[in-house]
């Protein structure tokens, strides 16, 4: 009877070492350390609300009725979720033909990027998602300039 209590608590002693070794390496999704959907969708539309009224960069979204102002934005939540590991599907157009016939330059990217760095530091995101966000994004360059 001790011996089989011995054999238990070993066991019990090993799976909850393990247990804590498998938290400590595995890393969680992009998504979930953003915080979920709901905050995705939160900084989806501050970033649309910063395009739509950058002087310099409203006028690609300026002709866009509602519908289209609302497709477009919740084709970037479920990009964006989909992007950094989260449940959605993205059913849009691939980045290269969404963006192909609006001629943006690398100044209206970059532009662009800073308003997005100025949309996650409103939501206080911690240095090392903003990195990550901001690298995914990054290399979407080639495919969203000069197209
Ligand atoms: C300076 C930067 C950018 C500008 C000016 C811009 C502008 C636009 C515009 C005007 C559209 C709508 C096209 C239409 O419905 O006719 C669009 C679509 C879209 N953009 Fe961008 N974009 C920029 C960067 C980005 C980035 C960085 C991402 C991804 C994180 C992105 C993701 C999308 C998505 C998902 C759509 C929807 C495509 C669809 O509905 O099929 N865009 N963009």
């Amino acid at each position: 009877m001790k011996k089989q209590l011995g054999f238990f608590l070993a066991a019990v002693s090993l799976l909850l070492i393990l247990n804590g070794l498998t938290k400590v390496h595995a890393q969680e999704s992009l998504y979930k350390r953003l915080g979920g959907y709901d905050a995705i969708a939160a900084v989806s539309d501050d970033f649309i609300y910063r395009l739509a009224t950058s002087p310099d960069l409203k006028k690609f979204t300026i002709g866009l009725n509602a519908d289209s102002q609302r497709k477009l934005r919740q084709h970037l939540v479920d990009f964006i979720c989909s992007a950094t590991g989260g449940p959605c599907f993205y059913i849009g157009k691939d980045m290269e033909t969404a963006h192909t016939g609006l001629n943006i330059t690398k100044e209206e990217w970059n532009i662009g990027a800073g308003l997005l760095a100025e949309t996650l530091d409103k939501f206080k995101v911690p240095a090392k998602e903003k990195e990550e966000l901001l690298g995914a994004v990054s290399s979407l360059e080639s495919k969203i300039v000069g197209k």
